[in-house]
């Protein structure tokens, strides 16, 4: 698969929405100088343009049918993790409370899953250096080799808290939506049974990022071992 060859770091962060994981992924991914992939923006966007044509996403075997018609396209650097649809920047479009209300019930079909975690392991096989990548499945089934594998949790209270400030939105409605996703989610989330667990309710971001870029430190000179380059 690529992901464990000398010189290709991979970082697998896997965990519930709210936990802080975006933040801490791109912060480690700065600090370590690899790619960043948000394997969940893939998701967003497939679900935006379903929404923009309009097609309905709740009608499973015509989401199947078109889950390959959108050229998706995500940038890799962590200071600027744009998202594309058919060459249109949607990179704030895709973050819309409509599309994160719609979104669990797109990404869970295996069609849509099976194309997005192909495009996904061809990012993550072209990161030149390496790549911290996100999502709910990274340490499981996209990259179940990666030398490094975090699932990043916080309490739900902490989670709903989080995302309230980023939107503007009440924490109340906000905890409320998150446990309806949450639910819709967990069929396609998984620790790893080989992944670190951080719990990011008492951390700051610094703290998550600090521990991450630390894991990476013992990781990484042994995933390189044998790299003639480095
Ligand atoms: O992390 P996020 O909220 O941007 O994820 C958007 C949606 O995509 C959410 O419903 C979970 C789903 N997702 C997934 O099923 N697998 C991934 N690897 C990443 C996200």
């Amino acid at each position: 698969m690529g992901d464990s060859s000398p010189g290709h770091f991979v970082v697998a962060v896997d965990g519930p929405s709210g936990s802080g994981k975006s933040s801490a992924s791109r912060g480690a991914a700065r600090a370590l100088g690899l790619r960043y992939l948000d394997t969940g923006a893939m998701y967003r966007a497939l679900t935006w343009w379903l929404m923009d044509a309009p097609a309905d996403t709740a009608d499973e075997a015509l989401v199947a049918s078109l889950a390959a018609k959108p050229v998706i396209e995500v940038g890799t650097d962590p200071d600027d993790p744009w998202t594309r649809v058919n060459g249109t920047d949607v990179s704030r479009d895709i973050r819309t409370r409509e599309v994160s209300a719609q979104v669990s019930a797109v990404a869970r079909i295996p069609a849509v899953r099976r194309h997005l975690i192909e495009q996904q392991r061809a990012i993550i096989a072209a990161a030149v250096g390496g790549i911290v990548a996100e999502g709910r499945d990274i340490g499981t089934v996209v990259a179940p080799d990666a030398p490094l594998k975090v699932f990043l949790t916080a309490a739900s209270g902490a989670r709903a808290q989080r995302r309230a400030a980023e939107q503007g939105a009440a924490v109340d409605v906000t905890e409320a939506d998150q446990a309806r996703r949450d639910r819709l989610d967990a069929a396609q989330s998984a620790k790893a049974a080989d992944a670190v667990l951080i719990d990011a309710t008492d951390l700051t971001l610094a703290e998550v990022i600090d521990e991450i870029v630390g894991l990476a430190g013992e990781r990484r000179p042994l995933a390189s071992a044998g790299d003639k380059s480095s």
